[in-house]
């Protein structure tokens, strides 16, 4: 049976400390602010911080959800501006090594929420380690955070190639992160664009750039989004990102489809 479901875009970088958790929540955020009914997966199933981020103590987390003692709807969380949070459980070592089709199975019951939302932001977590792979070869899309420096590209590179050779992902977008220089950021994707093409033969997308904002660390201190900052430099780009997803289509499709997708980008291929 056709349903609709949510579009799933999986937030990665390789390289830790680049802005993942960050642009996961800033952009879940957005999207809300423009009436997306979003949800936000925490995956960084080793370290999940999303909730402190947030000042909230979820009572549950996925892992009772994975253990069968609660439903996804009954441990998602209530999020600034609307948005759902599905917390993520910390330190878990049987959760860090959930497979792919255990995990689909719990998220498919987000298509039997009323209403169905129209997007999932997963943050992944980073490395390019099964911790990660499992999550993001579910999404739609994935969404590769970098910064400019030389080792977030060469991690960023080392994602992308285990992502298109590994799992046959064809679309991936880049976010330049924490940038003091446009015209510098736009050398950073051009340059890791180039290396997909040469050695992939995978074009990439840029999905925006994002200025290092000096507002941020107020922001975070104060438990703020920037959609409530309108005029901070970040929320700007934010905004851009945002108003891009928030125009796609709906996607409808078979109801099973996150077991489909598990199973045609088996883990056991990485
Ligand atoms: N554009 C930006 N302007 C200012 N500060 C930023 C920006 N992007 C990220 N930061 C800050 O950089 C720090 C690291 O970001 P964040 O925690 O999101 O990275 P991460 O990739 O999720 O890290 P980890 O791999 O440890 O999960 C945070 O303090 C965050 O607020
Ligand atoms: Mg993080």
């Amino acid at each position: 049976m056709d349903v609709k479901r949510p579009r799933i875009i999986a937030i990665s970088s390789g390289k830790g400390g680049v802005g993942k958790t960050f642009v996961t929540l800033q952009l879940a955020a957005t999207l809300a602010a423009l009436q997306r009914r979003v949800v936000l997966f925490d995956g960084d199933l080793g370290l999940a911080n999303v909730h402190v981020l947030l000042g909230i103590n979820p009572s549950f987390d996925i892992s009772s959800v994975v253990a069968g003692e609660k439903t996804l709807p009954e441990i998602m969380v209530d999020g600034p501006l609307g948005m759902r949070i599905i917390p993520g459980a910390s330190g878990m070592r049987e959760m860090a090594e959930l497979d792919g089709t255990g995990l689909a199975r719990v998220l498919q019951d987000l298509t039997a929420i009323s209403p169905v939302p129209d997007v999932l932001l997963i943050d992944t977590g980073a490395g390019i380690g099964p911790h990660v792979t499992t999550l993001a070869r579910l999404a739609d899309t994935l969404l590769v955070v970098v910064r400019d420096e030389p080792a977030s590209l060469a991690d960023a590179y080392g994602l992308i190639k285990v992502m298109h050779r590994d799992f046959g992902f064809q679309k991936i977008e880049v976010i330049v992160n924490d940038t003091s220089d446009a015209r510098r950021a736009e050398g950073v994707f051009v340059r890791l664009n180039e290396v997909s093409m040469r050695f992939l033969g995978l074009p990439l997308t840029l999905a925006g750039v994002i200025p290092h904002d000096a507002s941020v660390a107020q922001a975070t201190r104060r438990r703020e989004m920037l959609a409530q900052r309108p005029d901070s430099p970040a929320a700007t780009a934010l905004r851009k990102i945002a108003n891009n997803i928030a125009a796609l289509p709906p996607i409808v499709g078979p109801q099973t489809f996150l077991l489909d997708r598990a199973v045609a980008r088996p883990a056991e291929a990485s």
